[in-house]
């Protein structure tokens, strides 16, 4: 487990990223880079043609087809708070002749760095043990002060938001309290985790709601997101990650394990989209093979404005 010690949450999440960089992961990405591209195509042929695109959660890239998406779009402007790793995508699959259209906007989607958060506070105050000194800290670091809003007042024709609300505080949760409480961690996390809910939710929904202002009218919005972990209980042994399984038996299969439990995160995500659904086209659920011992089960929906 990684400890988050650094100084900047930029850093974190580059440390994180190192770990999905290489090719191995391109490759075994596949299958959920075809459920993600299935999705971003129909945004794309539902709008105007050559449009214009903004990706959220970019990231290494893995996730979508780089040359295919830029060469079907007039401009692509892709959003990371790690911006290093857009670029080393870049580098390594998109021509020359192409790098024009595509713009790298290196930041952090929520108000937290330029509030002064840092993986270390964050660490501190729940080494803490104060359940009012972690919320009255919390509140500061997630109060709007314009940072957030990345791309200003700027319009799209397709915004596409990739898996990236699970990941704004959850997995520094998870890699701290492992790491400040070990032996008394499931009383503390019953202490402390509807907070860490609660302003998970504050920020992904700060990220939704500006992320829908930014499409045109009649323009679409497409988001992805990890719902549950198959490679835990009670799911464990479902998949292998090796697995080929028949389309239509796995989208079931997603269908009955999310009505049984999906990642908190993702229930805010859901209950966003519920909230929207007169707008909804498409949605879709497929595997996404993270890693060797991780295998993820992915919802996907498209709304048109
Ligand atoms: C699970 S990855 C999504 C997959 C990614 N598209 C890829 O192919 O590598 C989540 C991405 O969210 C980014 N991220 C996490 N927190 C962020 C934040 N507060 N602001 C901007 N990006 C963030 C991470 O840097 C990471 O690239």
């Amino acid at each position: 487990m990684l400890i988050p010690n650094e100084a900047t949450m930029r850093e974190w999440m580059s440390r994180v990223n190192a770990h999905t960089s290489d090719t191995y992961y391109y490759k075994n990405w596949e299958l959920h880079r075809a459920g993600t591209m299935s999705l971003v195509n129909q945004a794309i042929q539902y709008g105007t043609s050559s449009p214009e695109v903004l990706i959220v959660g970019a990231g290494n890239c893995n996730d979508i087809d780089l040359v295919e998406l830029i060469s079907t779009s007039a401009k692509v402007d892709l959003v990371d708070i790690d911006g290093h790793a857009i670029e080393q995508a870049i580098n390594r699959r998109v021509p020359y002749h192409l790098r024009d259209k595509v713009e790298v906007i290196s930041t952090d989607i929520t108000p937290l760095s330029n509030n002064g958060f840092t993986p270390e506070i964050f660490c501190k105050l729940l080494a803490s043990r104060s359940v009012n000194e972690f919320t009255d800290a919390m509140s500061r670091f997630c109060v709007s002060n314009g940072s957030e809003r990345f791309v200003g007042n700027k319009h799209y024709d397709v915004v596409i938001i990739l898996p990236v609300l699970t990941q704004l505080i959850g997995p520094m949760y998870r890699a701290c309290s492992e790491v400040v409480w070990r032996d008394d961690r499931a009383k503390m996390h019953d202490d402390f985790y509807p907070e860490i809910y609660n302003y998970s939710t504050t920020l992904s929904r700060q990220v939704l709601d500006y992320c829908w202002e930014r499409v045109r009218p009649s323009g679409t919005f497409v988001i992805t997101t990890d719902v549950l972990d198959f490679s835990e209980d009670p799911w464990k042994g479902t998949f292998s990650t090796q697995s080929t399984s028949n389309p239509y038996w796995m989208r079931d299969m997603i269908k009955s394990a999310m009505e049984i439990a999906i990642f908190d995160d993702a229930e805010t995500i859901l209950e966003w989209l519920d909230y929207h659904k007169q707008h909804s086209i498409v949605f879709q659920r497929w595997l996404w093979p993270f890693s060797e011992n991780k295998i993820h089960a992915v919802f996907g929906e498209l709304l048109r404005k």
